[in-house]
This record gives C-alpha cells, structure tokens and sequence, in this order.
C-alpha cells in the first residue's frame, strides 16, 4: 500500500474525511504523516486523538522556507511518503519538497480556478454575485492555488446564505478529494 501525508494548518475537516475513508478502507493506503503548522490546530488535536504520526513545526523557528522543508522532507522520507496532500494549508509550497515530490502534492481549493485564488475563495465568489462556483483539485507548484487541474466540480450558487453555500462546497470537497485521491492511488501502482 501507498504511504500518504496530509498537510493541513487549520480545522481539517477534509483531513477528517481523509482519514475515516482510509480506516474505513474506501481510500486503500496508509495515512502514514500528518504535516502541520498551527501547534494549536483542531487538526492537530485530531491528529493526536487518532494516534496519527505528527509531525508539527514552527515556521518563525528558521530563517527560511528551505531550512524548514528540508525537515518537513527528513520525516516524509521516514515515512516514505508516496503522495501529499495539501488540505487547508496556509503555506506556499516551495523547490525543496516540490523538487523531492514532482507531480505528487495535490491541494484542494474551494473554487473554480483560476478564479477567486487565495484566501476567503467563497465569500468573495458569494459577495461578486457569481452565478456558480465549485472547487477544484490541483497538481501544486511553486505559485499560489496554482498548478495543472486534475478536476473540477461546479455548484450553481442559489443559496440563501454563504453559510449555506460554504456547507455545500465542503460536502463537494470531501467527496471529490477522496474519489481524487483513489485514482491518483491507482494510477501509481
Ligand atoms: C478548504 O476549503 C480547502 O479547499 C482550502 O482550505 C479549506 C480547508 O478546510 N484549501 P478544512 O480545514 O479541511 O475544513
């Protein structure tokens, strides 16, 4: 089976699903890493709970980007990690792990790219009165949300709330990533 590492800064709600996908086996591989920046993180909390190998860092403890992957890139390669997957991770990816990992980090964004890059993806979609938006899975590079699309799913905004429509983009992002996730998988055996 695949060795996979998840990356996540915030809640984790799609490291969640990640997660009870693998244990419930839908996702064939092993959740071998979790990646975080955010010691305080409720994924990190979730991380511990489940007993998932951690692996937590400080940003503002080195002095560049390259001095803290190259630690991130020692524990993926203990894990020997085949696939890394960005769910809500507030860092720009940089050469020293895209370079140890071509065409295997993937990130989920919560639009229809190239639109509504960065931060906030929905309530700007929501406040510019689009008609639809949806979410889209990417190879990443070194640019931010940025990066070949492996796919994309829309959703036609007739919500009544951008609560309600944030609802439905996360059941599409859970969804979506695991079936991603599953053809990335076989595709590498
Ligand atoms: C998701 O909307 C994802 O598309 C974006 O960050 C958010 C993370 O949400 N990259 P969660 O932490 O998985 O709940």
């Amino acid at each position: 089976m695949k060795n996979i590492a998840v990356f996540a800064s915030g809640f984790g709600s799609n490291f969640i699903r990640i997660h009870q996908n693998i244990t419930k086996g839908v996702i064939q591989a092993n959740l071998s890493l979790f990646v975080s920046d955010q010691k305080d993180a409720p994924s990190v909390n979730y991380a511990v709970n489940q007993s998932i190998p951690l692996y937590v860092f400080n940003a503002n403890e080195y002095t560049n980007k390259r001095d803290y992957e190259l630690e991130i890139l020692k524990h993926l390669q203990e894990q020997r990690i085949d696939l890394i997957i960005l769910a809500g991770y507030m860092r720009i990816i940089g050469k020293t792990l895209l370079d140890a990992y071509p065409h295997k980090i993937i990130n989920i964004h919560p639009s229809l790219l190239p639109l509504y890059k960065g931060k906030n993806a929905i309530q700007r979609a929501w406040d510019a009165h689009e008609m639809k938006t949806g979410v889209t899975i990417h190879y990443v590079d070194e640019k931010v949300d940025h990066g070949i699309i492996i796919t994309q799913q829309e959703l036609i905004i007739n919500h009544t709330s951008v609560d309600h429509l944030t609802e439905d983009i996360h059941k599409i992002e859970h969804e979506l990533y695991t079936k991603v996730i599953c053809q990335l998988l076989e595709d590498m055996i």
